[in-house]
Parts: C-alpha cells; structure tokens; sequence
C-alpha cells in the first residue's frame, strides 16, 4: 500500500527538475543564483516564472532593475550551480569568483551565461508573494540558444547537451541514456485508438 501523510516532509516528490541559473544586473553588478523553481506560463505574450525567495540578492536586484535573465545550464555545468547556489551575492562577486563568462545581452541588461544551452531575457512583468516565496513573472524579450543544442523540430538534442537535472538535497543527475520516442497527442487523445 502506499505511504499517506499530512507532513510534507522535504517536500522532493516534484523532482527531478531542471536547475536554471537566474541572472541580474543592478548599479554596476551583475550577480545570478539557482532556482528549481521556475515555469513556462503564457505562449502569447510569452510569459516565464521564477519563484524566488525575497530573501535573495538576485530577488532584490529584478524587483529594481525589472529585468532578468532564465539560463539553462548542462550537467557539466553541476559544479558552476552548486556555486551560485551556495553563495550570496551580497557578500561576494560570483561572476569573479567562479570565473563566469558572459554572453551579451540583447534587450536588457541582465547577464547571460556563456555556458547556457539557452536563455531567455526578461523584463520583469509582476511580482506576487505565494507563501515564502515570490512569483516573478517575466515577459521574454529575447531568447540565446546554441544551434547545436536543438535538432530541426527545435526540441532538445540529447545526444549533444545533457540538461542539468537536480534532484534536490544537493544532488544533480550528470549523466542520463535517455530513450526518445514521438507520441502523437492526437493519435493518442482519440478514444478506441490505443
Ligand atoms: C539546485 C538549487 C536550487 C535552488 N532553487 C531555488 C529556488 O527555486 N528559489 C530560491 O529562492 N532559491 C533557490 N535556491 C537557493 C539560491 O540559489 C541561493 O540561496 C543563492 O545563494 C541565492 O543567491 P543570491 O543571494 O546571490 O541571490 C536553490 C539553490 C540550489 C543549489
């Protein structure tokens, strides 16, 4: 039988998710941190969510300067998450310290990571409190990608990029064989085909 509990317990059941970086600029600083908390919203315009913490640096930086970037790191990347992840840009330089290139941003200002597969600028649209955390919501001006990251039908190559998957209490999938198949929604959404 399965397990039923009113505790929430470590609350890891939702992983594995993929690990972005989340990037600002404010006052002359540029600064990023790790969010497994993030979501697709809306297609047209085309909105992306962030839920952070208002206890974070970056948080405070997008809610002044109304810009962010969403960065979409490989697993070789694990390492660079781990550090921007474990350390405040209030009290440290993390694109000096870890030695963090940048790519050039489009529309905003907001840095863009040179290891990204992808990354999307934002500009900050709303900022709604959702229990300890806050959603911000962003409209996505401009989108980096790596030709070779994405096959013909612009989905994920998995034979050239492996996405940075964690799983939560630290740990990170850096190697996966993935099996691929196409399952064509309408074929399989008809009743009696299957
Ligand atoms: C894998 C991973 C996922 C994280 N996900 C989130 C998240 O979704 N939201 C959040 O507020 N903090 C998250 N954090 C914590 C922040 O990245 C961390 O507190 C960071 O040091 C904040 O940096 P800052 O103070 O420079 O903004 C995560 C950390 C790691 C390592």
């Amino acid at each position: 039988m399965k397990q039923v509990s009113e505790s929430v317990g470590a609350y890891y059941h939702h992983y594995p998710r993929i690990a972005v970086a989340v990037g600002a600029y404010h006052e002359g600083k540029n600064n990023a941190m790790i969010a497994g908390w993030h979501t697709p919203l809306s297609f047209n315009p085309p909105l992306f969510g962030v839920s952070l913490s208002p206890r974070r640096f970056t948080y405070k930086m997008i809610v002044e300067s109304g810009e962010f970037t969403v960065n979409f790191l490989p697993a070789s990347a694990a390492g660079l998450i781990a550090a921007l992840g474990g350390s405040k840009g209030a009290a440290v330089d993390k694109f000096a310290a870890f030695n963090v290139a940048r790519d050039i941003p489009l529309k905003t200002n907001a840095p863009v990571l040179a290891d990204a597969y992808a990354a999307y600028e934002c500009k900050l649209l709303e900022d709604r409190q959702f229990g300890d955390h806050q959603l911000l919501v962003g409209e996505v001006v401009a989108v980096h990608s790596l030709a070779e990251a994405f096959t013909a039908e612009e989905t994920i190559d998995l034979k050239s990029i492996t996405p940075a998957f964690y799983m939560g209490n630290d740990k990170y999938i850096t190697k996966f064989k993935a099996a691929i198949e196409t399952l064509e929604r309408h074929k399989f959404g008809q009743p009696g085909v299957l």
